[in-house]
Formats: C-alpha cells, structure tokens, sequence
C-alpha cells in the first residue's frame, strides 16, 4: 500500500462514523467564500483538528472544517480552510484533502479561489471560470512512487475542467445575471506576491489569473478520475497593473464584497451538476 494512501485510509477511518452521507460534489472554499455554509443546509461538521495527521492551516481566516450539507437536493462537502504548500507542508499533505473527499465518495471536485488578474479585461471583482491551468511553476503532487489505488502513473491533462460542468457553471451565471469572464489559471508557491516582470512573463504564457493554490489540487483530483470545474475570484490586479502595493488586506476586502455574487453563482451551479 503506498504512504499517502495509507495516510488517507487512516483518515477516513477516524472519522467515518461522522460522515452523514456520501457527497456528489467536494467544494474547495478560497477566500472569500468562508462563510459559504450559512447558506446551506448543514447536517454535520468535522474540524480538521479531530482528524489525526490531517494538515492544520496557519493563515489567519483559514480555520479549518469539512462541512456536510445540502445545496439544493446536491449531497456536498465543504473545505472551509485549505491549506497552502508555502505553509510549509509537504505537497502531498496539501493535497491529500481531496485524496479524503474522493474517498468519502466525491465524484466532483469544485474548486474556488482567490487570484491576482493578469488579463487587461479583467477588474478586481471579476469572477473567472478557470478552463484551462498551467502547473510549471508549482510542485507537481503525483512525483514519487505512483500509487496505484489513487490512478495511472502517466495521466492525461487534456480535459481537466469538465466541459459540462463549465456549461452548468455558464448556465448559472447568465440565468442569473452574473457576469462571468474565462481564462487560464496559473498557480506559483508563494507566498510573495509576484513582480511586476513575473507577471508579464505570465500574461505572456497565457495566464489570465495567478493564485497560489487550486493547481496542485486539480491535478491530484485528475489522477483520481474525479470530474473538475472552478472559479477564481479576480481580487486584485496582479503586481505592476496598478499604482497601489498588493496586500493580503485588499485581497480579502474584495473577496468579502464580492461573496454575495460569488456564493450565488456557486449555489446556483451545484444545483445544476
Ligand atoms: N498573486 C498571487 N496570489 C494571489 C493574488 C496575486 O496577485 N491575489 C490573490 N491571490
């Protein structure tokens, strides 16, 4: 048995009889939908403090939970609080996360963030469904042994955002009026911000939104066959677009005003996976 599934059964184990039901649709909440549980339907919590092994965040508004509710009729798993490889923690704990939610039986991985706009079209606020990524400058999750119990030593990448989760996620934005641009997400470690020469090497690769998360993530929920979407939330231009610094404050005083529209747009996606 390989150590990261070994860690990840372990997991399980602690906690299943906590689980309420097997959920459709693991939800990954960045900055900004923190407080994304008060509108659902809770039926159980489990702090990642009870979880042994389980990876604890240090960022302050990171506390950590999984929690279980119902966003419509759709049986889901929240993160609220992730942690993030600049934190210090081995790749594989920061993803073993969504190692955990597949176990539990997610067959859907929604991921959302909070990301620096590279693209000229986008403001802060923008909400941006990712349709592609690039990976190069984060460390990739599945180097090592290849664990067989999580998939093949070689996936593909083609198609990681599922197309007809991105056309529900299209649906929900238009039906409800929220504007919705798309693009390419591009994760480095950090956790310093980028310069402004980083960030015209990035729009120059293709990058419309830089974030320190989420790419990592995705790829680990490919090698497990899990079917994949996400949105950023654009909550800064990226270094060198503005006049101002950049500073973790602006960051999440965006994010908290543009939560209402970006919690809609979630709900309203789930309901149509
Ligand atoms: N860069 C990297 N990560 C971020 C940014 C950014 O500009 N904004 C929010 N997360």
């Amino acid at each position: 048995m390989g150590i990261n599934y070994e860690k990840c059964e372990a997991c399980y184990e602690s906690m299943r009889d906590k689980i309420p039901f097997s959920p459709k649709v693991a939800l990954v909440l960045g900055s900004g939908l923190g407080d994304y549980a008060d509108d659902i339907e809770v039926k159980a919590e489990i702090p990642y403090q009870e979880i042994p092994g389980f990876p604890v965040s240090t960022v302050p508004g990171h506390a950590g939970k999984f929690i279980f509710g119902y966003v419509g009729d759709v049986p889901v798993v929240c993160m609220k609080g992730r942690v993030h490889y600049y934190e210090g923690y081995s790749i594989s704990d920061v993803v073993l996360p969504i190692r955990l939610m597949h176990r539990m039986g997610a067959g859907i991985l929604f991921v959302t963030n909070a990301a620096g706009g590279i693209n000229f079209d986008f403001d802060a606020g923008t909400l941006m469904l990712i349709k592609d990524h690039i990976s190069v400058f984060a460390p990739n999750p599945l180097i090592g042994p290849n664990e067989e119990e999580f998939g093949l030593r070689f996936p593909d990448m083609s198609y990681v955002y599922d197309e007809e989760l991105q056309n529900a996620i299209r649906m929900a934005a238009n039906e409800n009026n929220i504007p919705l641009k798309e693009g390419i997400y591009v994760q480095l470690t950090g956790p310093s911000y980028e310069t402004p020469a980083e960030i015209r090497m990035l729009r120059t690769l293709g990058a419309d939104a830089v974030g320190m998360s989420t790419v990592v993530e995705t790829i680990t929920a490919n090698h497990l066959g899990m079917k994949i979407c996400g949105i950023s939330c654009i909550c800064n231009l990226a270094a060198g677009m503005s006049s101002s610094p950049l500073t973790h404050k602006e960051v999440q005083e965006i994010a908290d005003r543009v939560a209402p529209l970006f919690k809609k747009l979630v709900t309203e996606s789930v309901k149509r996976f």
